[in-house]
């Protein structure tokens, strides 16, 4: 048998393989440099970073639930700035890893100034927009879920940035379809979904909520047959490629996610029951690979067979 191909592309940029360890759930990189070897993924997502430092909500902020995981952890990051002039400069150290930098803002104004400071680092692929933060200039709505408010951002972001544009999409929406749509228009290179879904816990002992700040994203397994609908309908409605995420712990969730039209994948919530979880997958798929004879993986996206 040739040998196995599990490289794709996504907007310009070339990934060895689609496992690409999300947002939020891996820190800057540098933390898991002891624990997964980062030139075997795909890449990875810096957790958000903001125009300045945010501390974060306070605790509890995390609660495992039924094959799924709470998390309301407030964006807690140290800035663009401080991340531009003290982790960058470590990332870049590292040979044949693939840098993804999330981003996000309270405002279409700090959205701006963030792309401006990170557009002076060196060594970052692309921009992910994280559009699941509420606008508060608008009311509080989300950005991502207002179609107006995501066709600001993203058209604001696209004359910024100087680098490939890949936007979150929140799953919190009642058409997924008409958001990525948006999102494509506007500018977008790729979209990214799904977001954690605003969910909560209550402790029924105390009367409690379970998480300090009331209501909190849902990830994790529990998910993911949501999320995979989710790519479908986003893939079906745009030209751009779409990566896919929620729930994904096994090399066949990929391949699932690749059917359903996903280019490539993030794998979050895995990471914390198993750190080295992200490694793993990218060693599982490529034997999937050689078991099914699948010589180009790429090829899988959006065949799923309808008869
Ligand atoms: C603890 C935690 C923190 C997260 N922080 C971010 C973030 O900063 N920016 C972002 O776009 N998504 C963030 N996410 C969402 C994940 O990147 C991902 O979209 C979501 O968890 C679904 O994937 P999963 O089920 O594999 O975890 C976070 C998720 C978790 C669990």
């Amino acid at each position: 048998m040739t040998a196995l191909d599990l490289s794709t592309s996504i907007a310009g940029i070339q990934l060895k393989n689609p496992v690409i360890a999300a947002s939020g759930t891996f820190g800057y990189g540098i933390e898991f440099e002891d624990v997964v070897h980062l030139d075997r993924l795909g890449g990875f997502v810096l957790k958000g970073l903001s125009k300045k430092t945010i501390p974060g909500n306070p605790p509890p902020r995390l609660y495992e639930t039924a094959a799924g995981m709470l998390n309301a952890i407030g964006l807690q990051n140290i800035g663009a700035r401080a991340f531009v002039d003290e982790k960058l400069p470590k990332l870049r150290e590292m040979k044949n890893i693939v840098v993804f930098a999330n981003v996000f803002g309270y405002t279409r104004a700090d959205y701006e100034h963030t792309l401006q400071i990170l557009n002076e680092g060196e060594g970052i692929a692309a921009y992910e927009l994280n559009v699941s933060c509420p606008n508060t200039a608008h009311g509080g709505i989300q950005f991502g879920s207002d179609p107006r408010s995501l066709d600001e951002v993203v058209t604001m972001a696209r004359r910024v940035s100087q680098r490939p544009l890949i936007v979150k999409l929140s799953p919190n929406v009642t058409s997924i379809a008409q958001m990525a749509r948006i999102a494509e228009e506007a500018g977008a290179d790729a979209v990214s979904l799904v977001n954690t879904f605003i969910a909560m816990a209550i402790d029924a002992e105390t009367r409690k909520p379970r998480i300090a700040n009331v209501t909190a994203g849902l990830s994790g397994p529990a998910i993911k047959p949501i999320a995979l609908r989710m790519v479908y309908d986003a893939h079906k409605a745009v030209k751009i490629p779409v990566i896919g995420m929620g729930g994904i712990s096994t090399a066949e969730d990929i391949v699932e996610f690749m059917l359903a039209g996903a280019t490539a994948v993030e794998i979050g919530t895995a990471s914390y029951w198993d750190p080295v979880a992200t490694e793993k997958i990218v060693g599982e798929l490529e034997r999937w690979c050689a078991n099914h004879r699948v010589e180009k993986l790429s090829q899988l996206t959006g065949g799923l067979v309808m008869e």
